[in-house]
């Protein structure tokens, strides 16, 4: 399949790293481009930035409910007649604070959008991509899923979980002709970050040894994955972020 017969479909396209990820995939030249969020405001932000020409199909979806994301495979596969790559993209931050002040529904949240989100990309996308046999899924996880951050145990917890789900994933799918790998970013700015003070902000730029990225510092990894340049890639969790998880 070249770069340009290539259709993808990105749930959680809105934000920060989703339009960025937007952008640049419209950008190279695709057969298909399906852009999904559950978010109107946020994914008509992204429907604005990406360039004219591209063809483009637009859809509202949660990830956290299955039946949503196979909506947004089946609208892909009946305008494009395909799907080679999908970018599972959506995430949210789990209410600061230590373990044993955390309730329940904290943890069911991350659950339902972090990990169960990203199973449904996979469970939604595996059918077609093993009819083809041959697609790629990209999965975003975090730094916190490798690395320990205090107050932060739901997030970094489920992040975690998406780079072992994209492992094991990787070894299920080989052998149809799929692969799964995930994006592990350091931190850059976003909604996420809508309640941190600047001082805060200050402390968490300067654990990256690089400075805080910038959605833009992420995308080439996106754009490898997305490619045939990553046909021997699989299970990978590619660290992009200013040197942060290195000491
Ligand atoms: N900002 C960072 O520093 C950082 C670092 C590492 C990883 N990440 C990850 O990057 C991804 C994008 O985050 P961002 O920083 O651009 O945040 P953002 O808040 O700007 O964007 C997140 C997007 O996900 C969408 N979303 C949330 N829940 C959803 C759901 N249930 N179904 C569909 N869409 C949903 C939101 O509407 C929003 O458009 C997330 O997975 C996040 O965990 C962010």
């Amino acid at each position: 399949m070249g770069t340009e017969q290539r259709v993808i479909a990105i749930l959680g396209a809105g934000g920060a790293l989703g339009g960025a990820i937007s952008r640049q995939l419209a950008g190279e030249s695709l057969a298909g481009l399906v852009l999904s969020d559950v978010n109107a405001t946020s994914l008509d932000g992204t429907i604005g930035a990406v360039s004219d020409g591209v063809p483009l199909e637009t859809t509202l979806a949660d990830v956290s409910d299955f039946q949503q994301v196979e909506a947004v495979v089946a609208r892909t596969v009946e305008r494009f007649g395909r799907l080679d790559v999908l970018v599972s993209n959506a995430g949210v931050l789990s209410p600061n604070g230590r373990i044993h002040n955390l309730a329940a529904e904290d943890w069911e949240r991350a659950f339902q959008v972090n990990v169960l989100g990203q199973v449904n990309a996979i469970r939604a996308a595996v059918p077609v991509m093993r009819e083809q046999k041959s697609g790629s899924i990209i999965l975003t996880a975090s730094v916190a899923g490798l690395t320990a951050w205090p107050h932060a145990a739901p997030y970094c917890v489920t992040k975690a979980a998406v780079i072992h789900l994209a492992k094991v994933a990787a070894v299920e799918y080989a052998r149809d002709g799929i692969r799964v790998n995930c994006v592990c970013p350091g931190t850059f700015l976003s909604g996420m970050h809508a309640d941190l003070s600047p001082g805060a902000i200050d402390a968490i730029a300067a654990k990256h040894p690089l400075g805080l990225g910038s959605p833009s510092d992420l995308v080439g990894a996106y754009s490898y994955l997305a490619s045939d340049a990553s046909r021997w890639t699989t299970g990978s969790a590619i660290v992009v972020d200013g040197g942060y998880a290195a000491p």
